[in-house]
């Protein structure tokens, strides 16, 4: 059910809006403190269905649940000790935790694409969580971009991807952080990483202890959206380059590398991480626009926000041959 892909404020006004809509089982956009994300009702499974008929996106990568409080996602899934923890330290914030589904919970069982678990997040941007509270049910929300592209921290951003794929688009202006939330899951009392994001691995392991990758672990929990690439530009890139070439674009880190560019953007002058994550699918939407042979990346610190960062660049400049049947 396509929609006009109106933006309007991300007021009282344009909120109820979206409230309306939502209920009504259509598809609004709207800012988190990440990026942009894709709402509908998660209990409707004919708006999940369009949510993956909007994106393109494969039917066995499932999706986050955004919901308003902690009680919330007790209906919805079964917290163990570390995850309630973490969330006591996280929430409200950018940190989904990957839990077993409550087998009475009412989440369409399309979000979960097939598997037992269920994803939850209980955003901080004050539009996403009005928006959630004044809907009255938790919301499913991917990020707001077409299945294997670059993720959106504007409502521009999301009108150009999505286009009339969606009902609304609340504009509340640029996402703070601009990168993705982090995305673990406890097992067995063992926590697993399984996207690194806009809460740090430092940050998690001060509460779980290490963090076990589930690419060194077999057995591990799976992670449908980490098995392929995505973030993908229409433009190839080049990572970690010392100079860039005349008909490059040049996303800078720092101070720039030799080289005289057709065009260039800093991530980060100042060489800050959380600069640079808010920045980096902004500038990669922006570069990509420049038309240049390549996008010539600085290397990037992997400490810190750089793990996400990386994880983002390297899944971008990947091969493309999976792209357009897989992705986030
Ligand atoms: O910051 C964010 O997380 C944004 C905003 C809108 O909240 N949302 C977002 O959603 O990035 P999406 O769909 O683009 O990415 C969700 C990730 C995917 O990698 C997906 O595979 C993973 O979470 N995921 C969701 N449910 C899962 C589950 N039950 N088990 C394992 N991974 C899951
Ligand atoms: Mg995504």
């Amino acid at each position: 059910m396509p929609g006009k892909g109106r933006v309007v404020p991300a007021n009282d006004k344009g909120i109820q809006e979206a409230v309306d809509l939502l209920r009504r089982g259509r598809l609004a956009a709207f800012p988190t403190e990440t990026v942009y994300g894709l709402g509908a009702d998660a209990a409707n499974d004919k708006a999940i269905a369009a949510i993956f008929e909007a994106k393109g996106r494969p039917r066995f990568n499932p999706l986050i649940v955004h919901v308003a409080d902690k009680k919330s996602a007790c209906e919805i899934g079964q917290l163990d000790p570390v995850s309630q923890a973490l969330i006591e330290c996280f929430w409200p914030g950018a940190l989904t935790l990957v839990v077993l589904r409550r087998p009475s919970c009412s989440v369409s069982l399309l979000a979960s694409a097939g598997l037992q678990t269920i994803a939850l997040r209980m955003p901080s941007h004050p539009v996403a969580a009005q928006l959630i509270k004044a809907v009255g049910v938790p919301l499913a929300a991917p990020s707001a971009n077409r299945s294997g592209a670059v993720s959106p921290t504007t409502a521009q951003h999301v009108a150009d991807s999505l286009g009339d794929q969606v009902d609304l688009i609340l504009d509340g202006g640029a996402c703070p952080q601009g990168i993705e939330s982090t995305v673990v899951q406890v097992v067995d009392a063992k926590a697993y990483l399984l996207r690194p994001g806009a809460v740090s691995r430092r940050e998690i392991e001060a509460v779980t202890g290490p963090l076990t990758s589930i690419a060194t672990r077999e057995g591990a929990p799976v992670s449908p959206g980490q098995l392929e690439n995505h973030y993908a530009p229409a433009h190839p890139l080049r990572l970690n380059v010392a100079s860039v070439e005349s008909d490059e674009a040049l996303l800078a880190f720092g101070d720039p590398v030799p080289g005289n560019p057709k065009a260039m953007l800093n991530l980060s002058p100042a060489c800050d991480l959380s600069e640079a994550a808010a920045n980096l699918f902004a500038h990669l939407h922006a570069l990509d626009k420049a038309h240049c042979r390549t996008i010539a990346v600085m290397p990037i610190p992997e400490d810190g926000l750089g793990e996400a960062i990386n994880d983002r660049l390297q899944r971008a400049a990947a091969p493309r041959k999976s792209w357009s049947t897989t992705g986030n």
